[in-house]
């Protein structure tokens, strides 16, 4: 696809600029008190998952604009591209088959590869379910270790976590990431040696933290008289490169692969959904690609103002570039989706925390925005103050479900906190209101000027709101869908790679070379900051021999 100028020098940019200067002093209540309907008219619904845009600062002229800067980045030609397996990550000229992985492959070749790969996983879960994988000892496996980190952990974690009350007896499966030992130790501490698998899943086979771990739980295996010639058989693989696999000591038959073109933070989707498999069942794993596939659907064909992706995403980049809201709270009221921000925090930083765009000219624009939140009502006993009362406005993801996922009490009060916070977000608490009530309850009029500054809520701060039909893996995988499409939705808008990660590659270089200076290497290169915090470690060591 041949390369467009900057997006913020086309025409479409700078009307949107003015059209910003038009909603000066225009808030949410005004909107919604020039058009009543706005909440019955501002949503759109598809694959089980009702988007709720209302509570945002637009107009029918804001969409229009929106539309108009989407075609000047050829948003349409770019979906069209990726579903085609053209090579939208640039820079590593890869496609990004994350769509393949639930739906039409974009051709035979991938589509078989995908086929087996699934097949072969699935066959694993089945026969671990079925106790017919036994360890070195001839015992069943009763538990899964899955050492992985970043897209090799999170998307798993999310779905065995969301659906915990289906998971299956045995085998159990854990989830271990830090390099900090204890944190393997802790789960270790529950298992037992000759019915312990572990999952090495690490795409690149390369990752510091997963084969750290993987040495510290063949030395766990060892030292509890496995034979080094059998602790094999206490290990699986899933990565991208089969052969370090193998090298490092792991059969054939335990080697499940996923393609290049399948990003780390997208792959929850091919041979990395092992975990949910193995706890949740196939069927499971399959509702979960059928919706995902349902949204793949709904975003290739729906008409923008009724595109719930390309809705999130341009209004993404509304709030982010003209209203310079640099950040984005995930509030899920759903136990189940406790993981859903961390998730999202590396799909969305991951892939839209670049500076140049696909042909590496630095922009000059904003891209992508700081994604954090937490399982609610929690975070309104912990962030919600700065987000009511705060200097900051946080655009906030609110998601609940229509139908209960608990009781039918809790689910009640769930929804109705859900709704409060997003309504107090826009409507607020006026001073004057606050102060007539203050003065009628007895306050003097100065103790209720000054109370009432102090308990006034500015409203006017914007969220979406996402209701699931259901807490279900259809509608799950629905939601991760929407968001991977979002995200696609905001890359090509800012003609940037949402696939590739070169940054994170610094950090691990950096590491490497810092952990040989702290036992020897020639530190002499480093800044007086570093240096000074090396010292500190050896003086520590030194103490403590
Ligand atoms: O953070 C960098 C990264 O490469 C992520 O993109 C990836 O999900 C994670 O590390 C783990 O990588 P791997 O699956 O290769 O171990």
């Amino acid at each position: 696809m041949p390369l467009r100028p900057a997006i913020d020098s086309s025409a479409a940019w700078r009307a949107l600029h003015a059209h910003r200067t038009s909603f000066a002093g225009t808030t949410l209540n005004d909107l919604f008190a020039a058009d009543p309907a706005r909440g019955e008219r501002c949503h759109a619904t598809a694959a089980g998952i009702y988007l709720d845009y209302s509570k945002n600062h637009f107009t029918d002229t804001t969409l229009s604009l929106l539309e108009e800067l989407a075609a000047v980045a050829e948003l349409p030609e770019h979906i069209v591209a990726l579903f085609a397996g053209a090579p939208v990550n640039r820079s590593e000229q890869r496609a990004a088959l994350h769509p393949a992985l639930r739906g039409a492959a974009p051709d035979a070749a991938i589509g078989r590869e995908i086929e087996q790969s699934r097949t072969r996983m699935l066959a694993l879960a089945q026969a671990l379910r079925a106790g017919e994988i036994r360890g070195a000892t001839g015992q069943v496996i009763t538990d899964l270790v899955h050492l992985g980190i970043g897209g090799s952990d999170l998307g798993p974690r999310l779905v065995v976590s969301a659906f915990a009350e289906r998971r299956a007896p045995s085998p159990r499966v854990h989830f271990v990431t830090s390099l900090d030992n204890t944190a393997l130790a802790a789960v270790l501490a529950h298992c037992v040696p000759a019915t312990t698998l572990f999952v090495l899943a690490s795409k690149s086979f390369s990752t510091l933290e997963t084969l750290s771990n993987a040495d510290l739980a063949r030395r766990w295996l060892g030292a509890a008289g496995i034979a080094a010639d059998h602790i094999g058989r206490h290990f699986a693989a899933i990565t991208s490169k089969p052969e370090r696999a193998k090298a490092w000591g792991i059969a054939d038959d335990r080697i499940l692969t996923l393609g290049e073109g399948i990003g780390g933070r997208y792959s929850l989707w091919s041979a990395m959904g092992l975990p949910i498999a193995v706890a949740l069942g196939p069927d499971i794993f399959t509702e979960l690609l059928a919706g995902a596939n349902a949204m793949d659907q709904h975003f290739r064909t729906a008409s923008l103002r009724t595109n719930l992706p390309i809705l999130h995403g341009l209004l993404s980049v509304w709030q982010i570039n003209f209203w310079h809201h640099g950040t984005r709270a995930v509030l899920p009221y759903v136990h189940g989706l406790r993981h859903l921000p961390d998730y999202l925090q590396q799909l969305m930083m991951e892939s839209l925390g670049k500076r140049v765009a696909q042909d590496g000219r630095e922009l000059t624009i904003q891209t992508g925005a700081i994604i954090w939140g937490s399982e609610e009502t929690n975070g309104q006993h912990s962030f919600h103050q700065l987000l009511l009362q705060g200097t900051q406005t946080v655009p906030a993801d609110f998601i609940a479900t229509a139908i209960p996922h608990c009781d039918a009490e809790p689910h009640r009060q769930l929804y109705a906190n859900c709704l409060a916070q997003s309504r107090a977000l826009m409507v607020g608490q006026d001073r004057a209101t606050l102060e007539k009530e203050l003065l009628a309850a007895g306050h003097s009029g100065a103790e209720a000027a000054f109370l009432a500054s102090h308990r006034e809520v500015p409203g006017d701060r914007p969220s979406n709101t996402l209701v699931l039909a259901a807490h279900a893996p259809a509608c799950l995988g629905a939601l991760l869908a929407l968001y991977e499409h979002s995200v696609y939705v905001q890359s090509v808008i800012w003609g940037i790679n949402a696939f590739d990660q070169w940054g994170v590659e610094l950090g691990k270089q950096a590491a490497s070379a810092i952990g040989a200076a702290l036992v020897g290497a020639d530190a002499s290169a480093y800044d007086s900051s570093t240096r000074a915090l090396m010292a500190r470690w050896n003086s520590a060591g030194a103490r403590s021999d």
